[in-house]
C-alpha cells in the first residue's frame, strides 16, 4: 500500500510515539521524524522513516504533523524554540498534539496555531505501551469536528476508538480525569497491599484475591507480573504520572475544584520520583509503599 500525497510527520520518538508511528509506516505513510535524542529513530529510520535534526525540518515536509512529547515545557520547546516547528508548518496544516498536557497550555497551543493560520487537534491518549504497540489506543480529542474528521484514518490505525468530547481543552480534560483516577487508584491498591502484609497475609495471596476481583480496577491484570517480581519496567514512566498528577492540580486550582485524594496520590509520587524511582513505571510507587512490610 502507498498513500503517495501524504507526508506525515512525527515528533516524539519516545515509549508511546516510536510504537505510534509503526502503524502509520506499516500502512504506507510516507514518515519524516524528529527526536531530541537522534539514535531512538533509528529502528523506524531501518524500516524508511526519514530522519531529520530539527523540528522544523519536519514541518516543512508535513501533510500533518503529530507530537508526542513528554510535558509542555518540551511541546513549548520543540514548537516555538530554537528552530521549532510553528512557524515553519505550511498555512492550513493540522497540528495534532498528542502529548498529556493541561487544559489551558492546549487552549493556547490552538492560539498561537490559530493566529499562524493553522489548524490544531489535541488527541491525548488513553493506554499504553502495550495498546501503542497493537495499535489499540483511544484517542480523547478536543477541536474542531472538521479536523478531527480530516485525520480520522490516520487515529483509526494508530487507535481502536475515537472520542471526540468538545473544543480545544474538552479532550486534555478528559484526560486529566482519567490520570486521576489511574494514579489514585494505584497508590490505593498498593496501600490496601502493604495493610495486608502487615497484618500478616502474604503478598501472593493478596494479588491473587485482589487484582481481577471485584474492588480493584481492571488495568491492574496488566500490572500483576510487575508486581510479583519487582520488575517495575516502565511502560508509563512514573515522572509523567507524577508530571500529571501536578497538571491535574494546575487545572482544579483554575476552576476552583477539590481533590484531596489526588494531592496524597501527587505526594508518594513525588516521594517516589525523589528516591529515584521515576524512571520506572508508574506501578513502582507499589515497591515505595511496600518497602517497609
Ligand atoms: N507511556 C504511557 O503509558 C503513556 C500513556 C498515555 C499518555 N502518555 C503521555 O505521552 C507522552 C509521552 O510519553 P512516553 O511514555 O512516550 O514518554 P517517554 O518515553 O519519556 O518519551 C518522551 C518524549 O518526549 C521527548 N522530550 C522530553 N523532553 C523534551 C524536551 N525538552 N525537548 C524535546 N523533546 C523532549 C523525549 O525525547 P528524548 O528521547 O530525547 O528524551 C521523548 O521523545 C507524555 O505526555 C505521557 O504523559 C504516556
Amino acid at each position: 500500500m502507498n498513500q503517495p500525497d501524504i507526508t506525515v510527520g512525527f515528533i516524539g520518538l519516545g515509549i508511546m510515539g516510536s510504537n505510534m508511528v509503526t502503524h502509520l509506516q506499516a500502512n504506507g505513510y510516507r514518515i519524516v521524524v524528529y527526536n531530541r535524542t537522534p539514535e531512538k529513530a533509528q529502528g523506524l529510520v531501518d524500516r524508511g522513516a526519514i530522519q531529520v535534526s530539527t523540528p522544523a525540518e519536519v514541518a516543512s515536509q508535513s501533510t500533518f504533523l503529530f507530537t508526542m512529547l513528554a510535558h509542555p515545557n518540551a511541546v513549548t520547546q520543540t514548537a516555538l524554540g530554537e528552530n521549532g516547528f510553528l512557524d515553519a508548518l505550511p498555512t492550513n496544516t493540522l497540528w495534532v498534539d498528542c502529548s498529556t498536557v493541561n487544559p489551558s497550555f492546549s487552549r493556547h497551543m490552538a492560539a498561537e496555531s490559530e493566529s499562524r493560520h493553522l489548524r490544531f487537534l489535541e488527541a491525548p491518549v488513553a493506554g499504553s505501551k502495550p495498546q501503542a504497540e497493537r495499535g489499540e489506543l483511544v484517542f480523547i480529542v478536543g477541536g474542531k469536528t472538521e479536523d478531527v474528521e480530516s485525520c480520522r484514518p490516520l487515529l483509526e490505525l494508530m487507535g481502536q476508538r475515537v472520542v471526540h468530547v468538545g473544543d480545544h481543552g474538552m479532550g486534555i480534560s478528559l484526560k486529566l480525569v482519567l490520570n486521576h483516577l489511574l494514579g489514585t487508584s494505584m497508590v490505593a491498591f498498593a496501600e490496601g497491599v502493604a495493610l495486608g502484609r502487615a497484618l500478616g497475609i502474604s503478598q501472593e495471596v493478596l494479588l491473587k484475591t485482589l487484582i481481577g476481583g471485584p474492588v480493584t480496577p481492571p488495568y491492574l491484570v496488566g500490572k500483576q507480573t510487575k508486581f510479583a517480581t519487582a520488575d517495575f519496567t516502565a511502560e508509563f514512566p512514573l515522572q509523567w504520572m507524577h508530571k500529571d498528577l501536578q497538571m491535574v492540580a494546575e487545572a482544579a486550582q483554575e476552576i476552583g475544584a477539590m481533590i484531596p485524594l489526588s494531592e496524597l496520590a501527587q505526594e508518594q509520587y513525588q516521594t517516589a520520583v525523589q528516591q529515584g524511582l521515576g524512571q520506572l513505571d508508574f506501578s513502582a510507587v507499589y515497591q515505595l509503599l511496600n518497602e517497609a512490610t
